[in-house]
């Protein structure tokens, strides 16, 4: 009875908590983008290969635990998800930032001061920008897109994935923020300019509207994923947490099988971590004082493992050093 209630529980809070992701609306009819991008074309890219990563996005998610992820969630730690999850939730995410930062030529709105400072400071001219977006996009080999990223540096980046990856996700080498995206899909540009790429990146540069860019920038720049990419990318982070959670919550459970059997990798990583470079705005004083704690805390647990001690002390200890690597891991959020 008690099994079956929490069966009912746990399919009710999948149920309360699961997501359904939607289509959402162009903002303008399909045939408003002509003559850059031809009505079919849009309709189809909208209606049909946007929908259908919806649907199979909400497919791959329905009666899982992931149902209640939200979309950054699902995109930050693409490479431990399914391929349908991966790809789906991309082509989602990435086709609603393209339908939203496309406008008609008439509907367009201008570059912001400060959006536009940050362009001219590091491309020189909004024409270098657009020169390195438009190389980024014909380069791109086979399907994929080239963005406009904001770093975790706050500054601008271009850069390209393929397939539906994009720049949030930890399978990518260049991450961000993505402000602005182009497809350069074959189900872009096809029914209107075949293989000819080049024509299709002149044409949609008269329909990026850099006001909703010029938005996102400074949305960009105070969204705290900005910073979760960035401790994402402390590598020698991730690797001391892999190692910690292994071992320590075994023991947690009465298991310390391999805490005994691991305590000088968890050194090694510890040793590595204290001494890796944290990312540039969590290089501070404090920062580094928990990292060698934290070391210091490890040493003392492989040397306990090492005379046999006993599993409560080693309990007591390892609680020690979960409790600083999270003091680590607090002092780096802003
Ligand atoms: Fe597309």
């Amino acid at each position: 009875m008690k099994a079956l209630l929490s069966i009912l529980f746990i399919s009710m809070s999948t149920l309360l908590f699961a997501q359904e992701f939607n289509l959402p609306a162009l903002p303008y009819s399909y045939s408003s983008y002509e003559p850059y991008i031809d009505a079919q074309t849009m309709e189809i890219h909208h209606g049909k290969h946007h929908q259908a990563y919806v649907t199979n996005l909400n497919k791959a998610l329905a009666g899982t635990k992931l149902a209640s992820f939200s979309m950054n969630q699902l995109l930050m730690d693409a490479s431990f998800r399914s391929d349908a999850i991966r790809n789906n939730a991309g082509g989602h995410y990435n086709h609603s930032l393209f339908w939203e930062i496309l406008a008609p030529k008439d509907k367009l709105t201008s570059v912001q001061a400060s959006f536009e400072a940050a362009i001219n400071a590091q491309y020189g001219s909004m024409d270098s920008l657009k020169k390195a977006l438009t190389q980024a996009a014909s380069t791109r080999f086979g399907s994929g897109w080239a963005w406009l990223i904001v770093t975790p540096d706050k500054k601008l980046m271009v850069t390209s994935t393929g397939n539906q990856d994009n720049p949030i996700m930890d399978v990518t080498k260049d991450r961000g923020i993505p402000i602005l995206g182009i497809d350069v899909w074959e189900h872009a540009y096809y029914l209107k300019y075949q293989n000819k790429r080049g024509d299709y990146l002149s044409g949609i540069f008269n329909l990026i509207d850099w006001g909703i860019v010029s938005e996102k920038y400074t949305k960009a720049l105070v969204d705290p994923l900005l910073s979760e990419i960035e401790k994402e990318n402390w590598m020698a982070l991730k690797d001391f947490h892999k190692v910690m959670a292994q071992t320590f919550h075994p023991c947690e459970d009465g298991n310390f099988v391999p805490l005994r059997t691991r305590s000088g990798e968890l050194l090694a990583k510890a040793i590595l971590f204290s001494a890796s470079k944290p990312p540039v705005s969590k290089d501070k004083p404090n920062v580094h004082k928990a990292l060698a704690d934290l070391e210091e805390q490890c040493e003392k647990i492989h040397e306990l493992v090492g005379k046999n001690a006993k599993d409560e002390v080693l309990l007591k200890e390892m609680t020690k050093a979960h409790d600083l690597f999270h003091q680590v891991e607090e002092l780096c959020h802003d």
